[in-house]
């Protein structure tokens, strides 16, 4: 049974009526980390992994939420919305709250949720459940957002209800996803381009560390202080530089001097990954697949030692894809500090790479090595 299957079934079980059910899809990031919340730009594919929601009207004001995964269950007075105890029932709770803060009043609503995204893995589970939420709301409310103005809405709602001053990649990424394309999204401006992921004879895939360090929500926020840090500086001299998309290799090394190492460093890398996703688009479109793959290795390295958001597990797995001829690249993908490592690896050796590391990666670290086959989907949508 399919998971859209699933949680109308539940549904139909639990509240003896028909829900409508929506879902949207996790994401992957083939190059441009941590560029998204500088301005920057960004190349993400929505993936066939997504977030399944079953709602329908709840009639007393007070909504019953299900969770299919944890087998959990929520009870929401919709006069009294606030922060839960809980995790998951604050993704859905957060939207809430931001649609009455545009002045809108969602009824209540029961609802049913499952995910395939595999959670703390790199793939914005979270973003999917935000999306599908605020676009099933949208539908239902007949509110007429546009797919831009609820990724806005959920990228708020991750920054106020959940704590991370998250970028607009996730979220934009799972609503505008298309079925065997890339985005090249400007995060400045918002303007955006599909691209189509033609690999020959190459797969992505993910190689799953297994592990999500705690630092990852700290260090992100940390990451983003950094960046304003160095903004604030070079813009002493370059009143239009509002964000570090703004600031030129040149304008950089000026700067050098008045930057604390640690912050040049910062700015350095993002500087630097702003140019690969347009040597990397470039890449694309001449089917210079080495190139790319190349590109992948580079932007690891910045994010290893000059941003510093990755760890020892993530660097294993890249060095471990690295003398293998059938790896074209290798990267740590997402916020870091854990998740996945995102691989173009030749279709015939996906099952051989994976036999020949997965063993040294268990022996060196005490964790199974999971990998995933990226299949690209679309984004947001009402299943029928
Ligand atoms: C997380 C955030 C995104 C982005 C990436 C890093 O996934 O949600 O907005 O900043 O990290 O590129």
């Amino acid at each position: 049974m399919s998971l859209a299957e699933k949680v109308r079934q539940i549904y139909q079980q639990q509240f003896a009526e028909t829900p409508r059910v929506f879902s949207a899809p996790g994401r992957v990031n083939i190059i441009g980390e941590h560029t998204d919340y500088n301005g920057g730009l960004v190349l993400p594919a929505a993936i066939d992994k997504a977030a399944y929601l079953a709602i329908g009207p709840a009639n007393s004001g007070r909504g019953r939420w299900i969770s299919a995964d944890f087998s959990d269950e929520v009870e929401i007075d919709f006069s009294r919305i606030t922060k839960h105890p809980g995790r998951w029932p604050n993704y859905l709770l957060g939207i809430i709250d931001q649609f009455r803060k545009d002045g809108r009043d969602p009824r209540a609503f029961n609802a049913v949720l499952a995910a395939d995204v595999p959670i703390g893995a790199g793939l914005s589970s979270s973003a999917a459940i935000e999306t599908v939420t605020a676009y099933a709301i949208n539908e239902l409310e007949q509110y007429n957002y546009s797919k831009l103005d609820l990724a806005l809405l959920a990228q708020r709602a991750e920054h106020e209800y959940i704590g991370l001053k998250v970028g607009i990649m996730d979220m934009f990424a799972s609503l505008h996803g298309k079925q065997g394309h890339v985005m090249r999204l400007d995060c400045r401006s918002l303007d955006y381009y599909y691209a189509p992921l033609d690999l020959a004879n190459y797969k992505i895939v993910l190689l799953d560390t297994g592990v999500k360090h705690e630092l990852a929500s700290s260090e992100y926020n940390v990451r983003r202080q950094q960046c304003e840090e160095g903004v604030g500086i070079i813009r002493k001299d370059h009143p239009e530089v509002k964000q570090l998309r703004d600031v030129t290799t040149d304008m950089l090394e000026t700067h050098k001097g008045m930057l604390d190492p640690l912050i040049y460093k910062r700015c350095y890398y993002v500087v630097e990954e702003n140019k690969r996703v347009d040597k990397a688009c470039e890449a694309l479109r001449q089917g210079s697949l080495d190139k790319l793959g190349l590109l992948l290795y580079e932007s690891h390295a910045g994010l290893q030692y000059d941003y510093e958001v990755s760890c020892r597990e993530l660097d294993l797995l890249v060095k471990l894809v690295k003398d293998e001829t059938f790896v074209l690249g290798a990267r740590m993908m997402g916020g870091g500090f854990g998740g996945c490592t995102i691989n173009i690896v030749h279709k015939d050796s996906i099952e051989a790479l994976v036999e020949k590391i997965g063993p040294v990666y268990k022996e060196n670290t005490g964790t199974e090595l999971h990998h995933y086959e990226v299949v690209t989907g679309d984004g947001a949508r009402e299943i029928s």
